[in-house]
């Protein structure tokens, strides 16, 4: 049974995350959009608390709370700090990628070093400079040798890409064309031949660094491949599934923070001798971005159920992901609105939660690909029912 009404142990878990960013993430989150770089603290402590591996087994580190208590607990920590929630969403997409498609060692060798911080965070290096919604177009490659793999080839947008111990690496492995010549693997921060690039300048997201890696013929064992050789492209669009909805939850939280905080404010200013909120034109810009965001939030949730279940979610994920983050985007932006002059200035959060929103519709898959994923699942299933 779906239900809405979140069990005592994922609001335990909602609950750790929301008090977590109160007093961790709270008097950081204005001084770390305006600095940058990267909030190795933070995560260290998200890590003592189990935040890094929050849907991965107790016996590899994890909490073991589900996929639900994660949308929960990610909406939480996105109404604070988006930048630090997002090393905190990629951390635990690698966490899971490797519970569920590595070898007993490789889950042995790195989860829990994942979920306790050993490796700081975890970096996910699919995308490249020609290969972004495309990613089956990529050039990085893997040659075997007799002793493993020589990896060589360069990323581009990799979040927390400046700290992250260990990165999931997706390469070509033969010739042929399309997805079937890409494997997956397992490469750590510090291994010889890997090296970062300056982090981006972004409009958003201040505090989670977005940097290139090069790959110089880094050298592999056997050990470091995930999965089947060729079983890569399928291991990333899973792994995505998953990502997307803690996208989707972390597009939620910024615009419920921006709707929350526009709703104080509108009771506060005055003009034309009464409260804002007292005006019409205000209410309905709240109500809209209100129900916008607990649709929102339901699609999140029912993604994150099925995953939990096992069962499909893939259409249910891009649906969240699509819906959560242009509503978001809509809510943050009238949220400046009902702040005015006010909204537009670094005084108040509200044009930081809009700039921090922006990058939900484009990464970790577009909005335009999201289109193409829910399409696709629909007529297929369609065209199957005739
Ligand atoms: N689950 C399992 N298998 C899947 C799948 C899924 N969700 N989606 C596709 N596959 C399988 C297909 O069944 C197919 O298998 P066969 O070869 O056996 O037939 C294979 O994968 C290839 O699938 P497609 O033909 O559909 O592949 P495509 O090249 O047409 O691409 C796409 C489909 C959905 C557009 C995909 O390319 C895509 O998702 N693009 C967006 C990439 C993306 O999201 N990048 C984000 C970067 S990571 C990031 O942003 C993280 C961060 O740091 C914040």
């Amino acid at each position: 049974m779906l239900s809405i009404e979140p069990t005592e142990s994922q609001q335990m878990i909602a609950d750790t995350a929301r008090q977590f960013a109160a007093r961790v993430l709270a008097p950081r989150a204005a001084e770390l959009d305006v600095s940058g770089g990267f909030p190795a603290d933070s995560l260290a402590q998200a890590a003592e608390l189990g935040l890094l591996g929050i849907n991965v087994p107790g016996d590899l580190g994890g909490v073991e709370a589900g996929a639900v208590a994660y949308a929960l607990a990610v909406i939480e920590l996105a109404k604070v700090c988006a930048s630090t929630t997002v090393a905190i969403t990629v951390s635990n997409m690698v966490a899971e990628v490797i519970t569920k498609f590595g070898t007993e060692a490789q889950r042995e060798e790195h989860v829990p070093k994942l979920c306790g911080g050993d490796y700081v965070v975890g970096g996910f290096a699919l995308s490249e400079a020609g290969a972004g919604s495309d990613p089956a177009s990529m050039r990085t490659k893997a040659v075997k040798t007799d002793r493993g793999w020589v990896l060589s080839g360069s990323k581009l947008w990799i979040t927390s890409g400046t700290d992250a111990g260990l990165f999931v690496v997706w390469a070509k492995t033969s010739d042929a064309p399309g997805s079937r010549s890409i494997s997956a693997f397992l490469v750590k921060g510090d291994a010889p031949g890997v090296v970062r690039g300056k982090p981006e300048h972004k409009m958003g997201q201040h505090g989670s660094t977005t940097t290139p890696l090069d790959f110089n013929d880094v050298e592999l064992g056997d050990d470091a491949l995930l999965g089947e050789v060729g079983h890569g492209f399928k291991i990333a669009m899973m792994a995505l599934d998953g990502g997307r909805i803690g996208i989707a939850s972390l597009a939620t939280g910024c615009g419920l923070a921006a709707t929350d905080f526009a709703a104080d404010y509108a009771r506060e200013r005055r003009q034309f001798g009464k409260p804002i909120a007292s005006f019409q034109a205000i209410q309905w810009m709240l109500a809209d971005s209100a129900t916008e965001l607990d649709a929102a939030r339901l699609l999140v949730l029912r993604a994150a159920w099925l995953k939990e279940q096992g069962k499909l979610f893939t259409r249910e994920a891009s649906m969240a992901k699509l819906f959560a983050s242009e509503r978001a985007h809509t809510a943050c932006d009238r949220a400046i609105q009902v702040l005015g002059g006010y909204g537009y200035t670094r005084e108040y959060p509200v044009e930081r939660y809009l700039r921090d929103v922006r990058v939900t519709r484009i990464f970790e898959g577009t909005s335009e690909i999201q289109r193409i994923v829910i399409s696709r699942d629909l007529l297929r299933r369609q065209s199957a029912a005739h």
